[in-house]
């Protein structure tokens, strides 16, 4: 059995830096339930909500109709069969190795508007995207028995070398994608493919609570400031509460809550019916008959939902409360300089160390997670990383290149969770400076300031992200 190691926080160095991601408590377990501890913020009468909730996460759906009721409906065209299954340890995914089928990365389907009344859905926003006409907005490369899956993907890595200063190299893997064996005929022949690595879900419920207009306040979509970073609040539109929100969640900030992020995996990964996106076989289109008629789970429980709306909210509640873990394993004089180095760099332009949440009363579903002062390294905006990173598929008003800005909160702890370090949307960069080195866009200064660091800051400013 695995030891839970403890970590005692020096209080007072962390105090006096600032640098908790939340109210300092005694102890926290930085093994691999470093992610999967409740908020801190909590409390004890909603523990039930959260068991109850991680329960769903953990849930294998079986394909309908199934014995057990509660559990049936998967598919039947899907990507895994549980969250749990792409948020192992509710940590991040990784790519696929040579020769396996891909889980926790996917891609997201599809075509540029030709026609009138296309660009006129993604005029008015209430579609970001043109579905591929056959294989919809996801490819899933699994279904469930009688069923095909939709077709696998490949990755191949090119290798790209880099200049450090001080004289080292280092090499870099672009990813190239290939999809074989379509299995319901060939796909449109402009389709657009965006790949999508499983994000760690810790704080997703702080990043929630904090105001829109705390968000879009720092927006500067005209860099109007002319320092080279913009930064977009997205616009999008929310199906549950059916108008426009401003967008937080996923790589492109294309969902605007956690329950609809997480509804939108029941329906789009696992094809799981919900009281937000309501077809019974996910995103099967209508040139994929079969898979629309075949038997589910919308019949009699949960409201002729495969998941009912009590167990759905509770879904969310759970992912929305896995605590923070405060920073952790630094020096002083690597948290001062390494603090310094991201602030001088301009990581801290997008990176923004922190927030306030909103106070309470705006906050219905997890009122306890209001008026906190976090640290999540992010300012939820969009920012155009140039060339290297650009997946080619805008989303309504973002284009192929910008991405919201990665919370950089816990990354240090993704290999203690997961056993391994993929990062940046599509988990190409096997090392945070990987990462970094990917950078382009409005972070090419940035990048290039941080290339040509010698090997002393370099490890500083490694070090301060790894303590996040
Ligand atoms: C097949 C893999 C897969 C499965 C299964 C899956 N997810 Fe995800 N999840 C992802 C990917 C990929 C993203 C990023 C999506 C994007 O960029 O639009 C994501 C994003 C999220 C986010 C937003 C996180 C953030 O930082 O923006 C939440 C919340 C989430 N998933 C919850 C869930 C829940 C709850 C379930 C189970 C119902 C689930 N996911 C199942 C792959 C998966
Ligand atoms: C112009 C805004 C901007 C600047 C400046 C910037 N970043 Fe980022 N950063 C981003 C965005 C956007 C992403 C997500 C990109 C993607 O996944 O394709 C990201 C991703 C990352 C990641 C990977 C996170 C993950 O979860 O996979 C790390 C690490 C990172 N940045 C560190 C830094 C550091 C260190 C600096 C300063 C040297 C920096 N960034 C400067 C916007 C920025």
């Amino acid at each position: 059995m695995p030891v839970t190691r403890k970590f005692y926080i020096p209080l007072g160095l962390a105090a006096m830096l600032s640098l908790m991601s939340g109210a300092i408590s005694a102890a926290y377990s930085l093994d691999n339930k470093a992610f999967s501890q409740p908020s801190k913020y909590m409390p004890q009468n909603k523990k039930m909500d959260f068991l109850l909730g991680k329960a769903m996460f953990k849930k294998i759906w079986v394909s309908a109709p199934a014995s057990t009721q509660s559990s049936d409906g998967l598919g039947p065209l899907y990507n895994a069969r549980s969250c749990l299954g792409c948020h192992p340890r509710n940590g991040r995914g990784r790519p696929p190795k040579k020769g396996e089928t891909a889980t926790s990365l996917f891609l997201q389907l599809s075509i540029a508007a030709k026609t009138k009344k296309q660009k006129a859905l993604l005029s008015l926003g209430k579609a970001d995207h043109i579905p591929d006409p056959v294989y919809g907005s996801q490819l899933q490369n699994r279904a469930v028995q009688g069923h095909d899956g939709e077709g696998q993907l490949h990755i191949e890595y090119q290798p790209v070398s880099v200049d450090m200063g001080g004289g080292e190299k280092v090499t870099l893997r672009k990813p190239l994608y290939r999809i074989t064996g379509w299995k319901y005929g060939a796909p449109h022949k402009d389709l657009q493919i965006s790949p999508r690595l499983a994000p760690q879900m810790i704080g997703l419920g702080l990043l929630e609570a904090i105001s829109a207009q705390d968000i879009i306040s720092h927006a500067d979509p005209l860099d109007k400031d002319r320092n080279g970073i913009s930064g977009k609040a997205r616009k999008v539109w929310s199906t549950e509460k059916q108008k426009f929100m401003l967008g937080r969640f996923g790589w492109k900030a294309s969902t605007p809550s956690v329950l609809e992020q997480s509804s939108k995996a029941l329906h789009s990964d696992i094809g799981i019916s919900n009281p937000i996106f309501r077809t019974h076989y996910g995103d099967c289109t209508k040139m994929q008959a079969k898979c629309q008629n075949a038997p589910h789970g919308n019949i009699g429980w949960g409201g002729k939902l495969e998941i009912g709306k009590p167990l759905n909210d509770r879904l969310a509640f759970y992912t929305a409360n896995l605590d923070v873990p405060p920073q952790r394993n630094i020096t002083a004089d690597q948290a001062i300089q390494g603090k310094a180095l991201f602030t001088s760099l301009g990581c801290a332009n997008c990176h923004r160390p922190s927030f306030r949440t909103a106070e309470a009363g705006k906050n219905s579903a997890s009122p306890h997670l209001s008026g906190k002062t976090i640290y999540p390294y992010s300012d939820l905006l969009l920012h155009d990383m140039g060339p290297g990173l650009a997946d080619g598929r805008p989303v309504h008003n973002a284009t192929g290149s910008e991405w919201r800005t990665a919370p950089l909160w816990g990354i240090g702890l993704s290999k203690a969770v997961n056993g391994n370090s993929f990062f940046l949307h599509d988990g190409r960069a096997r090392s945070l400076t990987e990462a970094i080195l990917w950078h382009g866009g409005e972070a090419q200064h940035a990048r290039d300031d941080f290339a040509a660091l010698g090997k002393q800051d370099r490890a500083r400013l490694l070090a301060f992200v790894n303590s996040l």
